[in-house]
């Protein structure tokens, strides 16, 4: 996959910026994978952490076997049995009784090491986080645990003791920092290169507050603005059109 494939918006010539959430997801999650543990990364919408947690999969050894799960609603352990057996790629007929499919399950999972990174894990409840510790714990299986999720994740693991007392590594996602801003931003996207440092600050305050998804969309208007005037560079009346799709 290349890196626009996780780009929000369609957004050409955007490039995947080394942050330092970035840096240290790559390390957190490369000892996490090391240690077959479970971490949580979590954070507000918007400030990379699906981007980060896909690109440092990407990076890791290519033996490595990363499974992805997206919940985008509230699942049973049903519903993550049935999740699980598609990330696995097994196989027939989904099992219908529950401890047929749980064996089913923990056999696949003792095959080899293995990643999942579920994303969107705010979604689950106690009884769907429940499930992955269960089959965690199996003592044939050999997985490595990636929950990602929005604010609310933080606050539903932390309601699990049995879940949250096992998590090795926490990371909390934030804003950029008005620093960070004019250290990335330059890097994103070639608007941005050669603009004027107190045009990016102008922006960041007004439109984007350090939110990695707001800045892709004013980047995208932004552009747009530039073709459709000729400008050759931002200018602030530019970029006030632009905040103005925001609003
Ligand atoms: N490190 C980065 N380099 C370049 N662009 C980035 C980076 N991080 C985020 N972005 C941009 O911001 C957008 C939003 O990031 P992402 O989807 O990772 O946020 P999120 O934290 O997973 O949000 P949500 O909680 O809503 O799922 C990306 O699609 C991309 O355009
Ligand atoms: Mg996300």
């Amino acid at each position: 996959m290349t890196a626009a494939t996780y780009q929000y918006v369609d957004l050409p010539d955007a490039s995947v910026v080394t942050t330092r959430a970035l840096l240290t997801a790559r390390e957190n999650i490369g000892d996490t994978v090391a240690a077959r543990a479970m971490m949580c990364i979590h954070g507000g919408a918007g400030f990379g952490k699906t981007l980060a947690v896909n690109t440092c999969l990407r990076a890791l050894e290519p033996g490595e076997d990363v499974r992805k799960i997206t919940f985008r609603a509230r699942p049973t352990a049903r519903a993550v049995r049935f999740e699980l057996f598609t990330a696995l790629d097994l196989a027939g007929e989904p099992p219908r009784h529950p401890s047929e499919f749980d064996r089913l399950l923990k056999t696949a999972l003792a095959e080899r090491p293995r990643t999942f990174l579920v994303d969107e894990a705010q979604w689950l409840n106690g009884e769907a986080f429940e499930y992955f510790r269960y089959l965690w714990d199996e003592p044939s299986t050999q997985l490595a645990i990636i929950f990602v999720g929005g604010a609310g994740c933080h606050t539903v693991l932390r309601r699990e003791p049995m879940l949250s007392s096992r998590i090795f590594i926490w990371q909390h996602f934030t804003r950029l920092t008005p620093g960070e801003v004019l250290e990335s931003i330059p890097l994103f996207h070639p608007v941005w290169a050669d603009a004027d440092p107190e045009d990016i600050t102008f922006a960041d305050q007004h439109a984007a507050h350090g939110n990695f998804r707001a800045w892709a969309q004013l980047t995208a208007h932004t552009r747009t603005a530039l073709a459709r005037t000729g400008r050759p560079r931002v200018d602030q009346e530019l970029l006030r059109w632009a905040f103005s799709r925001l609003a």
